[in-house]
């Protein structure tokens, strides 16, 4: 048996392949960033093709790194940025356009026409989701709609739709040549068109969308052998054997399987995700219902989600946009030479609030300014913005809950950053406890394939993988915390109604 699996994670910001062990530790890694496409205010594309050159690109970044050929590696696991829309010719294998990123908020208007008399919440019953631009489903009927002569061609069968999970699987598995359409449920069950209790599209809503059903891809589990790699020499034959949309491969990667377990994950947006177990329960207070992960041949697991759209983005944009800093590193630097924001509140209302407010006609602001505020000020505003983002999101779960999260297990990129995880501790009033792997979307994703593939025996064995890093209590007087959440709430309350 090869001694290693191989992970594809396709964010949003970065591209990435690892390569881990046995014990869960990451042997190497390759990482590439794709350009933000941003035609208009408030639209955000990537370019599908480009993605797929990264990976391919990565894949031999990490192989070599870490000296491995196809003969070492059992399986590749597949995790993605979720929701975002690709829709390509079957024949040829291009795309019609650009990808429609998570992010974008071009199609309000055709889920305001949706909702119609039912509301946000019309779909909500059979898709745990409300009407929102952040799902694909109203992306795709957008591309259908507006992109000349895509409706004709997806009805005569000659297009494919899918998310970033079903484009790279159909391009690693061969493409024209061959390629497999599918899915995984995780991934489908963001596409406001899967019925979270069959596991199936829902026939209602998609008649109801304009959508052929034949473009879609057959939704599999999210640990099995979909297909062999034929779309690079580099992984030829090699199974690529799971597919977990990227918060849920954090959850699986925190080996949080048991109800009740719970992670949130700091990368271009922040998801805290809560294990429900086989139980589909439904929120009152803003999360999320969707599918948590299924392994071929046993039940479903469902989670409740609490999804922010902009957290390590922000500090993306404070580079790119404002130019106030060269690196994440750099902001990070400059926010710890301030003690606190100067009472600057950053709200970034960038794609709409997502929980648990779902205001998609809000946009950002930055409140509180006074002469005596720097750029400083405004990094740290910008970093605390997540924590506060997350605190909100954790209030809503406790409320949904039976029992109230007693610490958070926490992900990504950003949780490298000590003062941060201490000011969400503070923010929180709860213990954050970091793994060490952090990189745990990659990680699940490598879990769910080896799993699938033999190389792991089951879930204790990922469960022993797990091991605590750092944990951070905190430190902030009740009174302090609760005055700097009664502004934050304030500053969001300022975000909302933003239309002409
Ligand atoms: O739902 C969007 C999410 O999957 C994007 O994740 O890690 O790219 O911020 P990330």
């Amino acid at each position: 048996m090869p001694e290693f699996v191989m992970s594809i994670d396709q964010g949003t910001t970065p591209t990435r392949a690892m390569v881990f062990d046995h014990a869960g530790r990451t042997v190497a890694s390759g990482r590439k960033e794709h350009r933000q496409i941003l035609p208009r205010p408030g639209w955000v594309e990537h370019d599908p093709v480009e993605i797929w050159d990264n990976v391919r690109e990565v894949v031999g970044v990490a192989l070599s790194r870490a000296g491995l050929t196809r003969y070492d590696t059992a399986a590749v696991g597949l995790t993605n940025q979720r929701e975002t829309t690709v829709v390509w010719d079957r024949r040829t294998g291009l795309p019609v356009c650009n990808a429609i990123v998570w992010q974008d908020v071009r199609t309000q208007q055709l889920c305001d026409e949706l909702a119609g008399g039912g509301g946000p919440d019309r779909f909500r019953a059979v898709t745990g989701l409300p009407l929102s631009p952040y799902f694909s489903g109203t992306k795709l009927k957008w591309i259908l709609d507006n992109v000349p002569g895509v409706r004709a061609r997806a009805e005569a069968g000659e297009l494919l739709f899918g998310t970033v999970d079903s484009w790279v699987l159909w391009n690693l598995t061969g493409g024209p040549d061959g390629g497999v359409h599918a899915t995984d449920v995780t991934n489908a069950s963001r596409t406001l068109f899967m019925d979270l209790r069959s596991l199936q599209w829902d026939e209602a809503t998609l008649a109801g969308s304009g959508v052929p059903p034949a473009m879609l891809p057959p939704i599999r589990s999210s640990a099995e052998v979909y297909g062999t790699v034929h779309g690079s020499q580099l992984l030829r034959m090699v199974p690529v054997a799971g597919i977990l949309g990227d918060q849920q491969a954090a959850t699986f990667g925190q080996a949080a399987f048991g109800r009740g377990d719970a992670k949130n994950t700091y990368g271009t947006g922040c998801f805290v995700v809560v294990n429900t177990g086989p139980e589909i329960v439904s929120s009152g207070n803003g999360l999320l219902t969707t599918a948590a992960y299924r392994i071929a041949g046993q039940p479903p697991q469902y989670a409740l989600e609490g999804s922010i759209a902009v957290a390590g983005s922000l500090i993306q944009w404070l580079r790119d946009n404002l130019g106030i800093v060269g690196s994440a590193a750099e902001a990070e630097a400059l926010a710890a030479t301030v003690p606190d924001s100067g009472g600057a509140y950053f709200v970034p209302a960038f794609s709409g609030l997502f929980a648990p407010y779902w205001r998609p006609e809000a946009r950002g602001a930055l409140v509180g300014l006074t002469r005596f505020v720097t750029k400083a000020h405004i990094a740290r505003a910008a970093l605390e913005a997540t924590a506060f983002q997350t605190r909100e999101v954790l209030d809503a779960v406790n409320a949904d809950a039976p029992a109230p999260l007693r610490e958070l297990k926490v992900d990504g990129g950003m949780v490298a950053n000590d003062a941060l995880m201490q000011f969400q501790a503070d923010i929180l009033g709860v213990p954050v406890v970091r793994p060490r792997v952090a990189e745990t979307t990659a990680l699940g994703a490598a879990y769910a394939a080896g799993l699938a593939a033999g190389y792991w025996s089951g879930l204790p064995d990922l469960a022993a993988n797990w091991a605590e890093d750092r944990r951070w209590e905190p430190r902030m007087e009740n009174a302090e915390r609760e005055r700097r959440l009664r502004l934050w709430k304030k500053a969001v309350t300022r975000t909302f109604d933003w239309v002409d």
